[in-house]
């Protein structure tokens, strides 16, 4: 559920009329609803009722703004980080260094040692040599990292190939079956706390038999480390958890997947940590456009927004779906191809879609994206940064200015010898 509603017949964020948003700030331009989030954040916790020993970390990379971060932080969330920059931006927003785990395949040694200084709560190794690293930048400054190790339990997620993780052939974590080995080597490291194993088999998954396989091999895993002596405290589970791009879409919800978290790890006596993004920011933002014009087309016209795949690049990246929807619906349809106005075919939004109709200087919405929209923007063609806004109730901020073309080409520089 999410608070982009119909009143009046204008197309509301809460009790917003995007037109005044459109008018203020000008298109196209991301809104998010405050409500939404905060609604998101709670029914994925309570769907985790069943696991009493637990800790919610917001995958940061979904949507990095801050007055986001901020709401999931007075939700009690932590965060999952995957660069120096996101750890910054969790810590800005009040999320406690304790609640923040360090992902990522490829974190620097100064990424590690910043993490270090502030006290960081959990790093999730990707391989051997990191861990080794790691020990050795904790052990000079005489502290000890909390970790786990990553694994790639090789199952397939089901989802598009690429936002899939955990296959053998992915680059994340370490192979399965080396898990054990590495594990007993790494626990030996004077500057390393080894507390237990992580894992995250993709995003957009829509099924819970993928997951239910990946946590049961990874709970086999744990026995077998613990049959050994080892200590395994922590399993963190990662994020994926899919979200309905197309009204009516079923797929299982927050309930159903702690349920069967529940039943799959009930007898583990071990910490469960989860890192939802898209679930929780997916459905609490749309990308507000303006239709330039309508273009004949061969097939189906084309109508031509004033956004652009440097805006939300998914469609053109991954195939996404994004509902799209006039924000003064009039009631009748039409059948268009919606695209963007960058030079490369590569920039359109939907093919042969069923429509609202919309003409020239008519508003519109792409739903769903809340979640890795703003935070993958580029200024491909030189166009502006997108911006981005927040509604609350009856009113609403700009969260994250419009960077201009102008502020960007102030920042590169001729040199002399060009000059
Ligand atoms: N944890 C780790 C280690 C991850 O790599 C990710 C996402 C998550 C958690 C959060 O997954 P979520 O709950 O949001 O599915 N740009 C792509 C999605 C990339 C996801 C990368 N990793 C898209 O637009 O679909």
């Amino acid at each position: 559920m999410d608070h982009f509603e119909l009143k009046n017949g204008v197309l509301h964020a809460e009790d917003v009329a995007l037109t005044a948003i459109a008018e203020a700030v000008g298109t196209p331009v991301y809104v998010y609803s405050r409500a939404t989030l905060e609604r998101h954040a709670r029914v994925f916790a309570e769907g985790l009722a069943g696991v009493p020993d637990k800790h919610i970390a917001f995958a940061v990379k979904s949507n990095p703004n801050l007055a986001v971060l901020r709401v999931l932080a007075r939700e009690g969330y932590g965060a999952d980080v995957v660069s120096g920059g996101e750890m910054d931006r969790a810590l800005a927003a009040g999320m406690p260094a304790a609640d923040i785990v360090f992902s990522g395949v490829g974190k620097t040694a100064a990424e590690m040692k910043a993490a270090c200084a502030v006290g960081l709560g959990q790093f999730n190794l990707e391989s051997e040599e990191e861990g080794v690293e790691l020990a050795e930048i904790a052990a000079q400054m005489g502290v000890k990292a909390t970790a786990t190790l990553r694994v790639n339990p090789d199952v397939d997620a089901g989802t598009h190939a690429k936002i899939s993780t955990g296959k053998a052939e992915n680059k994340f974590g370490v192979a399965y079956d080396q898990a054990a080995a590495i594990y007993a080597r790494l626990s030996a490291l004077e500057g390393l706390n080894l507390r237990g194993l992580a894992l995250h088999i993709g995003s957009q998954i829509t099924s819970l038999e993928p997951s239910r396989a990946a946590f049961a091999k990874m709970g086999g895993l744990m026995r077998e480390l613990r049959a050994a002596g080892f200590t395994v405290s922590h399993m963190d589970l990662g994020g994926g958890l899919g979200v309905p791009y197309q009204i009516g879409a079923q797929l299982p919800g927050p309930a159903e997947y702690g349920a069967m978290v529940a039943e799959v790890t009930g007898d583990w006596g071990a910490t469960i940590m989860f890192e939802p993004g898209r679930v929780i920011t997916g459905n609490a933002g749309v990308l507000l456009t303006e239709v330039i014009r309508v273009k004949p087309g061969v097939t189906a016209p084309f109508v031509v927004v004033d956004a652009a795949m440097n805006d939300l690049v998914r469609p053109a990246m991954y195939d996404a779906w994004h509902d799209f929807a006039a924000v003064r619906p009039t009631g009748e349809r039409m059948v268009a191809n919606i695209v963007g106005p960058i030079c490369e075919s590569s920039d359109t939004f939907a093919m042969g879609r069923d429509i609202d109709v919309v003409a020239a200087g008519d508003l519109g919405v792409f739903r769903t994206a809340g979640a890795y929209g703003a935070t993958m923007a580029n200024t491909y063609n030189s166009r502006p940064l997108v911006p981005e806004v927040m509604v609350d109730g009856d009113k609403w901020a700009i969260v994250a200015e419009r960077i201009e073309p102008a502020t960007i080409l102030a920042a590169e520089h001729v040199p002399d010898w060009l000059r």
